[in-house]
Protein backbone atom coordinates (compact mmCIF):
# COMPACT_ATOMS: atom_id res chain seq x y z
CA UNK A 1 0.00 0.00 0.00
CA UNK A 2 0.98 3.74 -0.71
CA UNK A 3 2.07 5.43 2.33
CA UNK A 4 3.49 8.62 4.00
CA UNK A 5 6.33 7.55 6.22
CA UNK A 6 9.83 8.35 8.41
CA UNK A 7 12.53 6.26 8.95
CA UNK A 8 14.07 8.52 11.88
CA UNK A 9 12.84 11.72 13.54
CA UNK A 10 14.04 14.53 11.96
CA UNK A 11 12.68 17.99 9.72
CA UNK A 12 9.37 17.41 7.12
CA UNK A 13 11.82 16.48 4.62
CA UNK A 14 12.03 12.89 6.32
CA UNK A 15 8.58 12.00 5.20
CA UNK A 16 9.19 9.73 2.46
CA UNK A 17 6.04 8.80 0.02
CA UNK A 18 6.38 4.83 -1.00
CA UNK A 19 5.12 1.31 -0.62
CA UNK A 20 4.68 -0.46 2.83
CA UNK A 21 3.00 -3.65 3.88
CA UNK A 22 -0.78 -3.62 3.81
CA UNK A 23 -1.15 -4.10 7.70
CA UNK A 24 -2.56 -8.10 9.28
CA UNK A 25 -5.28 -7.39 11.93
CA UNK A 26 -5.09 -8.74 14.86
CA UNK A 27 -8.07 -9.71 16.82
CA UNK A 28 -8.89 -6.68 18.52
CA UNK A 29 -8.42 -4.39 14.86
CA UNK A 30 -10.16 -3.47 12.50
CA UNK A 31 -9.06 -2.64 8.83
CA UNK A 32 -9.83 0.77 7.56
CA UNK A 33 -9.42 2.16 3.69
CA UNK A 34 -8.26 5.64 4.41
CA UNK A 35 -10.58 8.07 2.86
CA UNK A 36 -8.50 11.49 4.47
CA UNK A 37 -6.27 12.29 7.43
CA UNK A 38 -5.70 16.00 9.01
CA UNK A 39 -2.26 17.45 9.34
CA UNK A 40 -2.38 18.51 13.25
CA UNK A 41 0.30 20.64 14.78
CA UNK A 42 0.93 17.58 17.22
CA UNK A 43 1.58 15.34 14.04
CA UNK A 44 4.96 17.38 13.77
CA UNK A 45 5.93 17.41 17.08
CA UNK A 46 5.81 13.67 16.91
CA UNK A 47 7.53 13.60 13.68
CA UNK A 48 10.79 15.60 15.04
CA UNK A 49 10.28 13.89 18.39
CA UNK A 50 9.82 17.37 19.93
CA UNK A 51 7.28 15.36 21.74
CA UNK A 52 8.42 12.04 22.97
CA UNK A 53 6.48 9.00 23.03
CA UNK A 54 7.03 5.31 21.47
CA UNK A 55 7.39 4.50 17.97
CA UNK A 56 8.38 1.90 15.40
CA UNK A 57 10.17 2.58 12.49
CA UNK A 58 9.36 2.61 9.43
CA UNK A 59 6.36 5.52 10.88
CA UNK A 60 3.24 5.72 8.88
CA UNK A 61 2.44 9.68 9.90
CA UNK A 62 -0.77 11.00 11.22
CA UNK A 63 -3.08 10.58 13.74
CA UNK A 64 -6.24 11.52 12.69
CA UNK A 65 -8.62 9.61 9.38
CA UNK A 66 -12.13 8.94 7.96
CA UNK A 67 -12.42 5.59 6.16
CA UNK A 68 -14.18 2.70 5.57
CA UNK A 69 -14.18 -0.70 7.22
CA UNK A 70 -12.77 -3.28 4.65
CA UNK A 71 -12.30 -6.27 7.23
CA UNK A 72 -13.77 -6.94 10.50
CA UNK A 73 -13.20 -9.12 13.41
CA UNK A 74 -16.01 -7.36 15.60
CA UNK A 75 -19.75 -7.56 14.92
CA UNK A 76 -20.20 -3.49 15.85
CA UNK A 77 -18.25 -2.83 12.94
CA UNK A 78 -19.63 -3.90 8.88
CA UNK A 79 -17.63 -3.78 6.04
CA UNK A 80 -18.35 -0.73 4.18
CA UNK A 81 -19.37 1.25 6.93
CA UNK A 82 -17.84 4.86 7.60
CA UNK A 83 -15.45 5.30 10.32
CA UNK A 84 -13.34 7.50 12.16
CA UNK A 85 -10.76 7.65 14.84
CA UNK A 86 -7.84 10.11 16.47
CA UNK A 87 -5.26 8.32 18.25
CA UNK A 88 -2.99 6.64 15.89
CA UNK A 89 0.80 6.92 15.48
CA UNK A 90 1.98 7.56 18.83
CA UNK A 91 2.65 5.43 21.93
CA UNK A 92 3.58 2.27 19.62
CA UNK A 93 0.68 2.57 17.00
CA UNK A 94 1.43 3.15 13.67
CA UNK A 95 -0.50 6.04 12.21
CA UNK A 96 -3.14 7.22 9.49
CA UNK A 97 -1.63 8.16 6.28
CA UNK A 98 -1.68 5.56 4.51
CA UNK A 99 -4.14 3.48 2.27
CA UNK A 100 -5.13 0.91 5.04
CA UNK A 101 -5.14 1.29 8.53
CA UNK A 102 -5.17 -1.12 11.38
CA UNK A 103 -6.84 0.07 14.17
CA UNK A 104 -7.94 -1.32 17.78
CA UNK A 105 -11.93 -1.33 17.85
CA UNK A 106 -11.82 0.81 20.91
CA UNK A 107 -10.42 3.47 18.92
CA UNK A 108 -12.70 3.44 15.92
CA UNK A 109 -15.79 4.99 15.87
CA UNK A 110 -19.03 5.34 13.64
CA UNK A 111 -19.67 7.89 11.30
CA UNK A 112 -22.91 8.93 10.38
CA UNK A 113 -22.84 8.59 6.26
CA UNK A 114 -24.89 11.97 5.89
CA UNK A 115 -22.11 13.84 7.04
CA UNK A 116 -18.94 15.52 4.65
CA UNK A 117 -16.05 13.26 6.07
CA UNK A 118 -13.92 16.03 5.19
CA UNK A 119 -15.38 18.14 7.45
CA UNK A 120 -15.48 15.38 10.25
CA UNK A 121 -11.72 15.07 10.07
CA UNK A 122 -10.97 18.44 10.29
CA UNK A 123 -12.90 18.75 13.24
CA UNK A 124 -12.10 15.81 15.20
CA UNK A 125 -8.44 16.79 16.96
CA UNK A 126 -9.40 20.26 18.42
CA UNK A 127 -13.13 19.19 19.26
CA UNK A 128 -11.55 16.25 21.08
CA UNK A 129 -9.29 18.02 22.88
CA UNK A 130 -11.88 20.59 23.87
CA UNK A 131 -14.16 17.64 24.88
CA UNK A 132 -11.69 16.47 27.29
CA UNK A 133 -10.26 19.33 28.72
CA UNK A 134 -13.60 20.59 29.49
CA UNK A 135 -15.33 17.65 31.42
CA UNK A 136 -12.60 15.99 32.66
CA UNK A 137 -9.41 18.39 32.91
CA UNK A 138 -10.97 21.34 34.36
CA UNK A 139 -14.51 19.69 35.04
CA UNK A 140 -16.38 22.56 34.59
CA UNK A 141 -19.89 23.97 36.10
CA UNK A 142 -22.74 24.88 34.88
CA UNK A 143 -23.30 28.88 35.03
CA UNK A 144 -19.72 29.34 35.59
CA UNK A 145 -17.12 31.68 33.36
CA UNK A 146 -14.95 30.50 31.18
CA UNK A 147 -12.43 32.83 29.35
CA UNK A 148 -11.27 31.48 26.05
CA UNK A 149 -8.32 33.06 24.48
CA UNK A 150 -7.21 32.65 20.55
CA UNK A 151 -11.03 31.95 20.32
CA UNK A 152 -10.93 32.24 16.52
CA UNK A 153 -8.50 28.97 15.76
CA UNK A 154 -9.87 25.48 15.25
CA UNK A 155 -9.53 24.66 19.11
CA UNK A 156 -10.79 28.00 20.35
CA UNK A 157 -14.08 27.89 18.27
CA UNK A 158 -14.71 23.81 19.40
CA UNK A 159 -13.88 24.88 23.14
CA UNK A 160 -16.70 27.82 22.85
CA UNK A 161 -19.18 25.53 21.10
CA UNK A 162 -18.72 22.99 23.91
CA UNK A 163 -18.92 25.45 26.46
CA UNK A 164 -21.52 27.25 25.74
CA UNK A 165 -23.90 23.51 25.61
CA UNK A 166 -22.64 22.70 28.49
CA UNK A 167 -24.56 26.39 29.71
CA UNK A 168 -21.04 28.29 30.62
CA UNK A 169 -20.75 32.05 30.14
CA UNK A 170 -18.40 32.57 27.87
CA UNK A 171 -16.14 35.55 26.90
CA UNK A 172 -13.25 35.76 24.14
CA UNK A 173 -10.17 36.92 22.74
CA UNK A 174 -9.38 37.13 19.10
CA UNK A 175 -8.87 39.06 15.89
CA UNK A 176 -11.91 41.45 15.82
CA UNK A 177 -12.87 39.39 12.19
CA UNK A 178 -13.68 36.60 14.26
CA UNK A 179 -16.27 38.84 16.72
CA UNK A 180 -19.45 38.12 15.17
CA UNK A 181 -18.68 34.18 14.67
CA UNK A 182 -18.05 33.95 17.74
CA UNK A 183 -21.14 36.15 19.04
CA UNK A 184 -23.30 33.47 16.43
CA UNK A 185 -21.66 30.70 19.15
CA UNK A 186 -23.14 32.52 22.33
CA UNK A 187 -20.45 34.73 23.50
CA UNK A 188 -20.80 37.10 25.89
CA UNK A 189 -18.18 39.54 25.75
CA UNK A 190 -15.63 39.33 23.07
CA UNK A 191 -12.07 41.09 23.67
CA UNK A 192 -9.96 42.23 20.41
CA UNK A 193 -6.27 40.21 21.38
CA UNK A 194 -4.67 43.55 20.21
CA UNK A 195 -5.45 44.89 23.26
CA UNK A 196 -3.53 44.21 26.47
CA UNK A 197 -5.63 41.14 28.76
CA UNK A 198 -4.51 43.24 31.89
CA UNK A 199 -7.00 45.48 30.50
CA UNK A 200 -10.25 43.42 31.02
CA UNK A 201 -11.60 43.79 34.36
CA UNK A 202 -14.46 40.67 34.04
CA UNK A 203 -13.10 37.73 36.41
CA UNK A 204 -13.32 34.02 35.56
CA UNK A 205 -13.76 30.48 36.88
CA UNK A 206 -11.61 29.15 34.19
CA UNK A 207 -9.37 30.36 31.37
CA UNK A 208 -7.29 28.40 28.54
CA UNK A 209 -4.96 30.55 25.98
CA UNK A 210 -5.19 28.39 22.68
CA UNK A 211 -2.53 30.99 20.87
CA UNK A 212 0.49 30.56 23.77
CA UNK A 213 1.23 33.94 23.55
CA UNK A 214 -0.60 35.75 26.84
CA UNK A 215 1.38 35.44 30.05
CA UNK A 216 0.71 33.51 32.79
CA UNK A 217 1.27 36.19 34.77
CA UNK A 218 -1.35 38.28 33.27
CA UNK A 219 -3.74 35.19 33.30
CA UNK A 220 -3.20 34.02 36.67
CA UNK A 221 -4.68 38.02 37.70
CA UNK A 222 -7.59 37.20 35.92
CA UNK A 223 -8.96 34.28 38.03
CA UNK A 224 -12.00 34.38 40.45
CA UNK A 225 -10.76 32.19 44.07
CA UNK A 226 -11.47 28.71 43.05
CA UNK A 227 -10.50 29.51 39.42
CA UNK A 228 -8.25 27.10 36.82
CA UNK A 229 -6.33 27.15 33.93
CA UNK A 230 -6.33 25.05 31.33
CA UNK A 231 -2.76 24.78 30.10
CA UNK A 232 -2.41 23.68 26.57
CA UNK A 233 0.18 25.88 25.17
CA UNK A 234 3.45 27.07 26.51
CA UNK A 235 3.21 30.46 27.52
CA UNK A 236 5.83 33.46 27.23
CA UNK A 237 6.88 33.64 30.57
CA UNK A 238 7.41 31.72 33.63
CA UNK A 239 5.67 32.26 37.39
CA UNK A 240 7.42 34.04 39.58
CA UNK A 241 7.11 32.73 43.83
CA UNK A 242 5.18 35.97 44.51
CA UNK A 243 2.19 34.72 41.74
CA UNK A 244 2.39 30.97 42.61
CA UNK A 245 1.91 32.40 46.37
CA UNK A 246 -1.18 34.32 44.20
CA UNK A 247 -2.35 31.05 42.88
CA UNK A 248 -2.59 28.77 45.90
CA UNK A 249 -3.89 31.35 48.83
CA UNK A 250 -6.48 31.61 46.33
CA UNK A 251 -7.20 28.03 46.13
CA UNK A 252 -6.50 28.30 41.74
CA UNK A 253 -4.92 25.33 40.00
CA UNK A 254 -2.58 25.08 36.83
CA UNK A 255 -4.20 21.70 34.84
CA UNK A 256 -1.63 21.05 31.73
CA UNK A 257 -3.42 18.60 29.53
CA UNK A 258 -1.88 17.18 26.32
CA UNK A 259 -4.38 14.51 24.54
CA UNK A 260 -1.47 12.49 23.64
CA UNK A 261 -2.00 11.24 27.30
CA UNK A 262 -5.82 11.30 27.27
CA UNK A 263 -7.12 7.58 28.46
CA UNK A 264 -9.25 5.41 26.11
CA UNK A 265 -12.18 6.61 28.33
CA UNK A 266 -11.48 9.85 28.13
CA UNK A 267 -11.28 9.55 24.18
CA UNK A 268 -14.69 7.21 24.29
CA UNK A 269 -16.05 10.19 25.98
CA UNK A 270 -15.41 12.95 24.09
CA UNK A 271 -15.90 10.74 21.02
CA UNK A 272 -20.23 10.53 22.32
CA UNK A 273 -19.79 14.34 23.02
CA UNK A 274 -18.52 15.22 19.37
CA UNK A 275 -20.23 12.58 17.51
CA UNK A 276 -23.55 14.17 19.40
CA UNK A 277 -22.49 17.59 17.93
CA UNK A 278 -21.69 16.79 14.48
CA UNK A 279 -25.15 15.11 14.66
CA UNK A 280 -26.65 18.35 15.58
CA UNK A 281 -24.21 20.07 12.57
CA UNK A 282 -21.98 21.49 15.29
CA UNK A 283 -18.24 21.52 15.25
CA UNK A 284 -18.14 21.67 11.25
CA UNK A 285 -17.04 24.78 10.43
CA UNK A 286 -13.34 24.17 10.27
CA UNK A 287 -11.48 26.15 7.13
CA UNK A 288 -9.78 23.39 4.93
CA UNK A 289 -7.22 22.95 2.57
CA UNK A 290 -7.02 19.85 1.07
CA UNK A 291 -4.02 18.24 -0.19
CA UNK A 292 -3.43 14.79 -2.01
CA UNK A 293 -1.65 12.55 0.74
CA UNK A 294 1.81 12.23 -1.24
CA UNK A 295 1.86 16.12 -0.33
CA UNK A 296 2.60 15.06 3.57
CA UNK A 297 5.64 16.85 3.37
CA UNK A 298 4.54 19.94 1.69
CA UNK A 299 1.76 20.06 4.46
CA UNK A 300 4.07 19.83 7.56
CA UNK A 301 6.14 22.78 6.56
CA UNK A 302 3.24 24.99 5.78
CA UNK A 303 2.17 24.39 9.17
CA UNK A 304 5.51 24.97 10.76
CA UNK A 305 5.63 27.52 8.94
CA UNK A 306 2.46 29.05 9.60
CA UNK A 307 1.76 29.35 5.73
CA UNK A 308 -1.82 27.76 5.70
CA UNK A 309 -3.46 30.62 6.35
CA UNK A 310 -5.14 29.49 9.31
CA UNK A 311 -6.65 26.52 7.39
CA UNK A 312 -6.79 23.26 8.98
CA UNK A 313 -4.94 21.06 6.39
CA UNK A 314 -6.43 17.42 4.74
CA UNK A 315 -4.57 14.44 3.18
CA UNK A 316 -7.13 13.30 1.06
CA UNK A 317 -6.70 9.35 -0.85
N1 LIG B 1 -2.38 20.18 24.51
C1 LIG B 1 -3.12 19.61 23.57
O1 LIG B 1 -3.59 18.47 23.71
C2 LIG B 1 -3.40 20.35 22.30
C3 LIG B 1 -4.32 19.84 21.36
C4 LIG B 1 -4.59 20.59 20.23
C5 LIG B 1 -3.91 21.80 20.00
N2 LIG B 1 -3.00 22.21 20.92
C6 LIG B 1 -2.28 23.48 20.73
O2 LIG B 1 -3.24 24.52 20.81
C7 LIG B 1 -2.78 25.62 20.05
C8 LIG B 1 -3.92 26.12 19.19
O3 LIG B 1 -4.22 25.20 18.16
P1 LIG B 1 -5.24 25.62 17.02
O4 LIG B 1 -5.29 24.51 16.06
O5 LIG B 1 -6.49 26.14 17.61
O6 LIG B 1 -4.41 26.85 16.37
P2 LIG B 1 -4.97 28.05 15.53
O7 LIG B 1 -6.16 27.63 14.76
O8 LIG B 1 -3.80 28.63 14.81
O9 LIG B 1 -5.48 29.09 16.65
C9 LIG B 1 -4.68 30.00 17.33
C10 LIG B 1 -5.47 31.29 17.47
O10 LIG B 1 -4.74 32.21 18.28
C11 LIG B 1 -4.98 33.50 17.75
N3 LIG B 1 -4.00 34.45 18.25
C12 LIG B 1 -2.84 34.86 17.69
N4 LIG B 1 -2.24 35.78 18.48
C13 LIG B 1 -3.03 35.94 19.56
C14 LIG B 1 -2.97 36.73 20.73
N5 LIG B 1 -1.93 37.57 20.96
N6 LIG B 1 -3.96 36.63 21.64
C15 LIG B 1 -4.99 35.80 21.44
N7 LIG B 1 -5.12 35.02 20.34
C16 LIG B 1 -4.15 35.10 19.43
C17 LIG B 1 -4.92 33.29 16.26
O11 LIG B 1 -5.55 34.36 15.60
P3 LIG B 1 -5.07 34.83 14.12
O12 LIG B 1 -5.50 33.73 13.20
O13 LIG B 1 -5.79 36.11 13.90
O14 LIG B 1 -3.57 34.98 14.18
C18 LIG B 1 -5.72 31.98 16.13
O15 LIG B 1 -7.10 32.23 15.97
C19 LIG B 1 -1.54 25.12 19.27
O16 LIG B 1 -0.39 25.59 19.96
C20 LIG B 1 -1.63 23.61 19.37
O17 LIG B 1 -0.37 23.00 19.32
C21 LIG B 1 -2.73 21.54 22.06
Amino acid sequence: MQAAYIDKFGPSSEIKIGELPRPQIMNDEILIKTIATSVNYVDTFVRSSSFKTKVDFPLVIGRDAVGKVVETNDNEFKPGELVWTNSMGYDGRAGTTSEYVAVPCERLFHLDKSLDPIKVVASLHSSATAAILLNDVLNVQADQSLLVEGAGGHVGQKLVTLAKDLDLKVSTTSNSNDFSTLQALGVENTYDYHQDVSDITERFDYLIDTSGKIKLTDNVDLLNVFGKIGLITTPPDALTPEKIAQLYTHSQALMGFVISHATVDQLQDAAHLITTAFSQGKLLDDDVLTLPFNQAEKAHRLLENHENAGKKIILKF
